[in-house]
């Protein structure tokens, strides 16, 4: 038998074909995008606009944000917050013993057809719904376009802004759902309002938030850099006109919209695994991992923007509230507010 074994030559690693490399330093620097349609804004922002698939955002102090509607929201919606958000919705979860919402949905007669959530940010608490409720389009609107193709085929996301004129027809939706969203409007009553326009008869609305004001589990909150954090990241959003104090207004302001068979259900975010429940600590310890980026994501466009502070001060403050948190000191804890309410049939 002949040896007809040959040498087959190594063919050369892939690659992609090669780019023009920028020779400009310039074109290096953080106020130019590379794609030629960048517009420097400030000092610290730009915005990078459309082009090859690339969504436009701004871009501020190292962090990424909406530019529909630019400024309307304080937060950012990097892949940072994204994760904060994911992360959060898991606490919103736990402290409901892993349900999406309190209200009484599909009972007594009530059909789930037509679900639509407010700010859905990643879309977490949407797809999860259109899962639990297949027969049910659910809509998920937010002014920035960060969340996943690959929802189900009844949940569908748009982007809105929802203290715009509503394009939705009245009498419509089976559930309206709106959490994590103090800080975002100027006029809450509008949009309640809204929300009961749009609401079918016997329809269900529900709001899920933590309120605005810092607790300690042992008594006195401690006068150090948590209480300063908040007092200043708090009073900033106020002096905005949108401010975080809201959860415990919206009982009576989903009254005044007209809504009855108001339940309120609260429970406590531990900010620490402090609590010696278990349950609570477990709550405790997820609360405290999703601090380091809530603080820099609270903190970081509302005292730059508003106090005209730097990127190092709001990241010292930040670091000092989160090694606060981290020595067990404050024992804090906010309280989680799950308000929901009905359109009379
Ligand atoms: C803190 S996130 C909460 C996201 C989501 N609801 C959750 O619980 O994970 C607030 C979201 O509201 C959106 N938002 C703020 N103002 C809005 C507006 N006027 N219209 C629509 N969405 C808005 C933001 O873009 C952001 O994604």
């Amino acid at each position: 038998m002949s040896d007809s074994h040959q040498s087959i030559p190594p063919s050369p690693p892939w690659q992609f074909p090669a780019l023009d490399i920028e020779t400009n330093p310039h074109d290096y620097s953080d106020v130019d995008s590379g794609f030629g349609a960048s517009i420097a804004r400030t000092e610290n922002s730009y915005s990078v606009t459309t082009g090859s698939g690339i969504h436009p955002y701004v871009y501020e102090n190292g962090r990424r944000y909406h530019i529909y509607r630019e400024g309307v929201y304080i937060l950012p919606n990097d892949v940072e917050e994204i994760e904060r958000l994911d992360h959060f919705h898991g606490i919103f979860l736990a402290l409901l013993d892993g349900k999406l919402y309190i209200a009484p949905l599909g009972q007594g007669g009530h059909r789930m057809r037509r679900v639509l959530d407010i700010g859905t940010g990643t879309g977490a608490w949407a797809i999860e719904m259109a899962e639990e409720f297949p027969d049910a389009r659910v809509i998920g609107n937010d002014l920035s376009r960060i969340q996943p193709p690959w929802a189900p085929k009844n949940c569908e996301f748009e982007i809105d802004d929802v203290e715009s004129d509503w394009t939705y027809p009245e009498n419509h939706f089976d559930f309206i759902h709106l959490r994590s969203l103090s800080g975002c409007f100027k006029d809450w009553d509008m949009v309640l309002r809204r929300c009961y326009v749009h609401t079918a008869p016997g329809g269900y609305i529900e709001f899920q938030d933590y309120d605005g004001h810092l607790k300690s589990g042992s008594g006195a909150i401690p006068d150090g850099a948590v209480t300063r954090y908040w007092g200043l990241v708090s009073d900033a959003a106020s002096s905005t006109g949108r401010t975080f104090q809201v959860a415990s207004t919206i009982e009576g302001r989903l009254k005044a919209a007209g809504f009855i068979d108001i339940t309120v259900r609260k429970e406590m975010w531990p900010m620490g695994p402090w609590p010696k429940d278990g349950r609570m600590k477990e709550i405790g310890r997820l609360g405290k991992m999703g601090l380091r980026s809530a603080f820099c994501a609270f903190a970081s466009a509302l005292l730059t923007r508003v106090l005209g502070w730097d990127k190092a001060q709001v990241e010292k403050l930040c670091q000092e509230a989160l090694e606060e948190v981290n020595g067990g000191a404050g024992k804090f804890y906010v309280t989680a507010y799950y308000v929901c309410g009905r359109k009379p049939s």
